[in-house]
C-alpha cells in the first residue's frame, strides 16, 4: 500500500498531465472507476442530489457522508488499484466551528478517506483558521471555490468571476487557500479566464468542474459522466447513456417475469431425486415448525366484568404425525 496516495496530485501537475477525478458514492462505482484508471475519487456531498434524491446538498449530514465514505473505501480497496486517493466532503455545517471541523474530519479520515474537502475559506477564530486546525491534526484539505453549492442561498448566481472584480476575488481566494496549505483546490462554475489565471498563479493543482480547459485536472460527477442523470448540465459530459441501457434492461426483465422466461433452470436449484423421494415418504408426516394458534381467553374488563377475547399464542411442534389439511400439504396437488 502506498504511504502517500495524494502525491498523484502534485506529480501530475509537475508533469503537466491533467488529472481525472470522479465524484461518486458507492462501492461498485468506486471499484469500476479505479479499475478504469481514474486518478482520484471524491466522495462529494453531491451524493445528496445523486444518490439520496435531495434537491440540494444542504440536507446532507455527517452520518450520511460517513455511510458513503465507508462504502467507497471498500470499493477502492477491492479494486485493482487500492491506492487511489479518496477525498471526502465535509457537509454543510460540519465545519462551522474549528472543533466541529476537527471532529468531523477526523471521523472521515478514520473511515479511510485520505483527505477532506471544504467549501469556501473556512472560519477563523482568534487568528486560528479551520485549515490550520485540520493541518495541525494531520488532515490534508482540498479547497473548493467558485460556485460552492453549500452556500448557494447566499450566492447570487451560478457562474462566478464574470466581472473583473469578481474574477480578482476568486484569484485572491485561491491565493489564501494555497497559503492555508491546501494540497489541491476545486474550481467550480467560474469563467475560464479566472480559472486559468488561478491555475497559472498557484503551485497547488486546480481541479475544474465548469471552469474551462485551463485547470490542472477535471472532476465529473459519476451520474453525469455515465449518463444516469435525467438532466444534462452544461458543465458536464455524459460519456455513455446508461440511463437508457438500464431502462431497457428493466423493461426486458419485467417482460421476462410476466412471460415466465425468467428464471430458467439455469437460475434455479433442485433437490436430488433421492431427497425428493424421502421427502415424499416421510416429509409430509414429519413436521417441525412454529404455528400460530388462536386460543380463546377470558379477560377482565377495567370495570371487573369478564369477557372473551382471542389471543395469539405460539405453539412449537417437534413432530406432529398429523395429516395436513389439503391446502397445507405440499404434495396435495401433485
Ligand atoms: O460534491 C461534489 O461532488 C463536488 C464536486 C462537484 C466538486 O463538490
Amino acid at each position: 500500500m502506498s504511504l502517500f496516495p495524494l502525491s498523484v496530485f502534485k506529480r501530475k501537475k509537475d508533469d503537466q498531465i491533467p488529472l481525472a477525478m470522479v465524484a461518486l458514492s458507492d462501492a461498485p462505482s468506486a471499484q469500476i472507476a479505479c479499475d478504469a484508471g481514474i486518478d482520484a475519487i471524491l466522495v462529494g456531498d453531491s451524493l445528496g442530489n445523486t444518490a439520496l434524491g435531495f434537491d440540494s446538498t444542504l440536507p446532507v449530514t455527517m452520518d450520511m457522508m460517513a455511510h458513503h465514505v465507508a462504502a467507497v473505501v471498500r470499493g477502492v480497496k477491492s479494486s485493482t488499484r487500492p491506492d487511489v486517493p479518496i477525498i471526502a466532503d465535509l457537509p454543510f455545517g460540519s465545519y462551522a466551528t474549528i472543533e466541529k471541523a476537527v471532529e468531523n474530519a477526523t471521523r472521515l479520515m478514520q473511515l479511510g478517506a485520505h483527505a477532506v474537502k471544504m467549501e469556501g475559506l473556512g472560519v477563523e477564530y482568534a487568528e486560528r483558521s479551520v485549515f490550520a486546525a485540520l493541518k495541525a491534526t494531520g488532515i490534508p484539505v482540498m479547497g473548493h471555490i467558485g460556485f460552492t453549492p453549500q452556500s448557494q442561498m447566499a450566492l447570487g448566481a451560478v457562474v462566478q468571476g464574470k466581472t473583473h472584480r469578481d474574477a480578482q476575488i476568486l484569484v485572491n481566494a485561491a491565493r489564501s487557500l494555497e497559503m492555508e496549505g491546501c494540497f489541491a483546490m476545486v474550481l467550480e462554475a467560474m469563467t475560464e479566464e479566472a480559472a486559468r489565471k488561478i491555475t497559472e498563479a498557484r503551485k497547488v493543482p486546480t481541479i475544474g468542474i465548469g471552469a474551462g480547459n485551463g485547470c490542472d485536472g477535471q472532476v465529473l460527477v459519476w451520474h453525469d459522466l455515465v449518463g444516469i442523470s435525467a438532466k444534462s448540465l452544461k458543465m458536464a459530459r455524459a460519456y455513455a447513456q446508461t440511463r437508457q441501457i438500464w431502462t431497457e434492461a428493466l423493461q426486458e426483465y419485467k417482460r421476462d417475469v410476466e412471460s415466465k422466461a425468467f428464471p430458467t433452470e439455469q437460475n434455479s436449484w433442485s433437490m436430488s431425486p433421492e431427497e425428493l423421494e424421502k421427502w415424499r415418504e416421510e416429509g409430509a408426516a414429519s413436521y417441525r415448525g412454529q404455528e400460530y394458534m388462536d386460543s380463546e381467553v377470558e379477560i377482565e374488563s377495567p370495570e371487573g366484568e369478564p369477557f372473551h377475547a382471542f389471543e395469539k399464542v405460539v405453539g412449537v411442534w417437534e413432530r406432529a404425525d398429523l395429516p395436513f389439511d389439503d391446502d397445507r400439504d405440499p404434495f396435495a396437488n401433485q
